[in-house]
């Protein structure tokens, strides 16, 4: 009889969710590239295994290799930086392994990963890769994220090559709320986290530290279709005053005139969800660029929040707390938001009034991660993690931004205050939102 770990069930769960996506694909997408500048499907069927193997197995416990080849093959995927140009393409097919090797390889991972994951010394206080557990919270994290990459590179793919599952059904009834915003104080947003204080944490968020921010009023719900469909009838996407230089130059050069899930068919503005077009709904949040979020903020004469705004909005009360979640201590559920696949779309803007924050703002964690106006860079006191030293570091500067809260399709365990994503400022592809801030008067 073998006992089953609670680490081992983790990893199977989740194994399972992956698996649970790629049968979301005809066997025609397996070669496909979605999105030129990340890798085709086949790629991250090897990728999820090859980087829970090479972290946890071959890197923090010293054990033998499967197939050198493919642990490296599988190892990286690429920063969709705008000026690369494109990888593989129709050549996929020849370019990659069988799906049959893939699925080997795969196979094998998982057998010595659950093995691995039997140890009883899988903490090792003071071990670079062990203390607190550090490579096997890793690789759980890495494949939850990379979920929300699958479905994300999924929506770009033709609906002939996705299987529509039987109770998909988008909820797009409704009117948008009315716009209005929330007076937030003077006080200290709490940024970071310790590494003693959570199960776990990326690089990034550490440590905490705290904030000054000044006043501030913040869009009670975010920006809808609605609301952005009058910025592109006004004429927004011809009107430079707007718009960054950089941010020009992108509009021309991919002759952008509305936001990336917008389609326009027969003259009647679409949204292309996951499985289906439907009529552009108008109460859903508007998923776009931070360029283009930057440009509909400038034009309604206000701004994208901070990290520190976002953070002081989310988490912080009236009488100077910090909270667990914008609702409170709850463990977060489907009456607190759209958020760990409880839909593949969007939903109307404040359909979760029981997830608003202390301040009554809604939807600040789920329906699409929100853009600030952040560069994303080290907290003071940055140290890399052992486990995975490019995690963050390869990213921090000026070219991307910090994205706070969840989508639809991002994993319940990745969300916690200290959570941060980031993506370029131009990258079209990601289920993100946002929401604007004046400055209070
Ligand atoms: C944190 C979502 C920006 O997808 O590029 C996955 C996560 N890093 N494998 C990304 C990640 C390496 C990363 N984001
Ligand atoms: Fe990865």
């Amino acid at each position: 009889m073998s006992l089953t770990t609670a680490l081992q069930s983790r990893y199977v769960r989740i194994r399972a969710r992956t698996g649970e996506l790629f049968d979301l694909l005809t066997e025609e997408a397996y070669y496909a590239q979605p999105i030129d500048l990340r890798h085709p499907v086949v790629f991250y069927d090897g990728h999820l295994p090859a980087f829970s193997f090479n972290t946890l197995v071959r890197k923090a416990l010293g054990g033998p290799s499967i197939d050198p080849g493919l642990e490296k093959l599988f190892a990286r995927g690429i920063d969709p930086d705008e000026r690369e140009s494109p990888l593989g393409g129709c050549g996929a097919r020849d370019l990659w392994p069988s799906r049959a090797t893939v699925r080997q390889f795969a196979g094998e991972v998982d057998r010595r990963v659950l093995e691995a994951l039997g140890r009883s010394d899988l903490d090792r206080p003071g071990d670079p890769y062990l203390n607190h557990r550090e490579a096997v919270f890793t690789i759980l994290e890495h494949e939850a994220m990379h979920q929300e990459t699958l479905l994300y590179l999924w929506h770009r793919l033709p609906y002939d090559q996705k299987r529509r599952p039987a109770t998909y059904a988008p909820r797009t009834e409704g009117a948008p709320p009315s716009r209005d915003r929330v007076h937030v104080p003077a006080g200290r947003a709490a940024l970071g986290v310790n590494g003693d204080a959570v199960e776990f944490s990326w690089d990034n968020e550490r440590p905490a530290y705290q904030e000054d921010v000044p006043a501030f009023d913040i869009d009670r719900h975010n920006v809808t279709n609605a609301d952005f469909l009058a910025f592109v009838e006004a004429g927004g996407y011809e009107q430079p005053q707007w718009w960054r230089a950089d941010d020009i130059d992108w509009l021309r050069r991919e002759r952008r005139t509305a936001p990336p899930f917008w389609h326009c068919h027969h003259g009647v503005w679409h949204w292309d969800a996951m499985f289906e077009r439907l009529p552009l709904p108008p109460a859903w949040p508007v998923f776009v660029t931070q360029a283009e979020a930057s440009a509909y903020a400038r034009w309604s004469g206000a701004r994208l929040p901070t990290e520190a705004e976002y953070q002081r909005a989310a988490y912080g009360t009236p009488d100077g707390g910090v909270r667990r979640h914008p609702w409170g201590d709850e463990p977060p559920t489907a009456e607190h938001g759209a958020f760990d696949f409880f839909t593949w779309d969007p939903q109307p803007a404040g359909s979760h009034p029981a997830g608003a924050s202390a301040w009554g703002i809604h939807d600040l964690v789920g329906n699409g991660w929100e853009w600030t106006s952040t560069p994303f860079r080290p907290f003071p006191g940055f140290v890399a993690m052992a486990s995975y030293p490019e995690y963050s570091a390869d990213f921090f500067g000026e070219e991307h931004f910090v994205m706070k809260g969840a989508s639809p399709v991002t994993a319940r365990e990745l969300i916690r205050p200290s959570f941060r994503n980031w993506f370029r400022p131009r990258y079209p592809h990601v289920y993100a939102s946002f929401r604007c801030v004046t400055p209070h008067d």
